[in-house]
């Protein structure tokens, strides 16, 4: 897909909007980045469509959350997939409403081809047990943040190259709010229409009002345990200052951003059931965050190709697939039975601090992994073609590695078993 059919697809929306009611399936950072390049269009929209009991009834953009249900109540509505993950399930939800694809409903993929991550900050705090930060220690890449100027660099280049990017994620291996220019870079994306997400450990002690000031559209907080147990994942945070800090975010939340969407991401580990998640449970609801346990996997995909290539993990990926409560071959297993669909994450430009561009955003180490050196000196067609042919893209596809990420943050749980099993 190219602007010319992004353009198109635009247009199409504009046309049904005038017949039809449409809704966004997905009120986090792709919803409301969807959102945002509509109504700069000038489209209507009825509103979003979210399964969160939080986001529920909520208003956002402007826009009221509706649950699924309202598919049913309402009589002529498009609606678009704007979620990262759960495309497939939803399209299989759309589709047995007796929606057609194409006609009835669209996936976010088919009207915005390309994603964009920006690593701001090459550092993080922590060393978490599942992190290539802990296993690949010495081979660590080079700490270091990405500047402001840089950054409005970059997103001058996508905006000129990707008109219709209307969000972006701005961590994936580093701790964003390390940053001290996060607030800036945040206020910057906003002049250029975009909505920006960041994930944080919330185990640092930064200045967390002038980030909340700024606006972040969606705001994840990463724990996994109560008490000490949350040491045990989380290798050298202290739970302490987690708690304090999400206090203190949430607090903020509700002073100078109601709107924001915070997110409590929960790895559940063996040690993070029980009593930790029923805590957790409580604790998101008494501070109005979404709570979202997703079982607990080696995001060190860099290590887990390599088991799959016959070479053993390293030693704190051992311990941490011990801990896992959904076991790392059997998910293994899933995703190999899946390879024949495609990756969810060609898609995402992931550009690192340093202005490096990696091959796969699921990838940490350099090696074989870098597409270009210079993110501003390469134009994105030509970087596109370089990943298309990337020795690392067909490893990982030979084992069905490419889904294992969605095989563990799709797989559904039962809250209440886990907590009382
Ligand atoms: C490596 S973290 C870096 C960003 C930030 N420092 C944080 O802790 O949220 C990137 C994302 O990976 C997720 N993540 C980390 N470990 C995970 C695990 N074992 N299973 C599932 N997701 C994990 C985090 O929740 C976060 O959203």
């Amino acid at each position: 897909m190219n602007y010319l059919s992004e353009t198109i697809a635009i247009e199409s929306i504009r046309e049904k909007a005038s017949e039809r009611d449409i809704l966004i399936w997905g009120a986090g950072n792709q919803g409301r980045g969807i959102c945002q390049i509509l109504q700069d269009n000038g489209i209507a929209l009825k509103g979003f469509v979210d399964r969160s009991q939080e986001m529920i009834g909520k208003r956002v953009m402007g826009l009221t959350v509706y649950g699924p249900e309202i598919l049913d109540t309402l009589k002529d509505i498009f609606v678009i997939i704007s979620v990262f993950f759960y495309e497939r399930e939803i399209s299989k939800k759309c589709e047995a409403r007796g929606m057609v694809k194409g006609e009835d409903y669209i996936s976010y993929s088919q009207l915005k081809s390309r994603d964009y991550s920006i690593d701001v900050s090459g550092a993080c705090n922590l060393k978490c047990l599942s992190c290539p930060r802990s296993s690949r220690l010495s081979e660590e890449r080079s700490p270091g943040f990405m500047s402001l100027n840089r950054f409005e660099m970059v997103l001058d280049k996508i905006k000129s190259e990707d008109p219709f990017v209307g969000n972006i994620q701005l961590y994936q291996w580093g701790e964003p709010t390390l940053n001290r220019e996060l607030p800036e870079m945040i206020q910057y994306a906003h002049k250029k229409g975009i909505k920006c997400a960041i994930s944080s450990n919330l185990n640092a002690n930064v200045d967390y009002r002038q980030i909340i000031e700024a606006r972040p559209e969606w705001f994840r907080v990463s724990a996994s345990g109560w008490g000490k147990n949350y040491e045990i994942a989380h290798t050298r945070g202290d739970w302490d200052r987690f708690f304090k800090n999400l206090q203190i975010v949430s607090s903020l939340r509700n002073e100078f951003y109601p709107d924001m969407k915070i997110e409590l991401y929960y790895h559940l580990y063996k040690h993070s059931t029980g009593e930790s998640l029923h805590k957790f449970q409580n604790l998101c609801a008494d501070y109005a965050v979404e709570f979202h346990p997703v079982y607990a996997y080696l995001i060190s995909l860099d290590d887990v190709l390599a088991y799959k290539e016959g070479i053993p993990l390293p030693p704190t990926a051992v311990k941490a697939s011990e801990m896992m409560l959904f076991d790392l071959d059997e998910g293994l297993d899933m995703a190999f039975r899946e390879a024949s669909l495609p990756c969810d994450v060609f898609r995402s430009i992931h550009i690192n601090w340093d202005l490096s561009v990696s091959n796969c955003m699921m990838y940490y180490y350099p090696e074989g992994n870098t597409a270009a050196d210079n993110y501003l000196d390469i134009a994105i067609d030509e970087i596109m073609k370089r990943r298309l042919t990337c020795s690392l893209c067909k490893r990982c596809i030979r084992h069905g590695m490419h889904r294992y990420c969605g095989v563990y943050s799709t797989r559904d749980l039962n809250i209440e078993n886990l907590i009382s099993p």
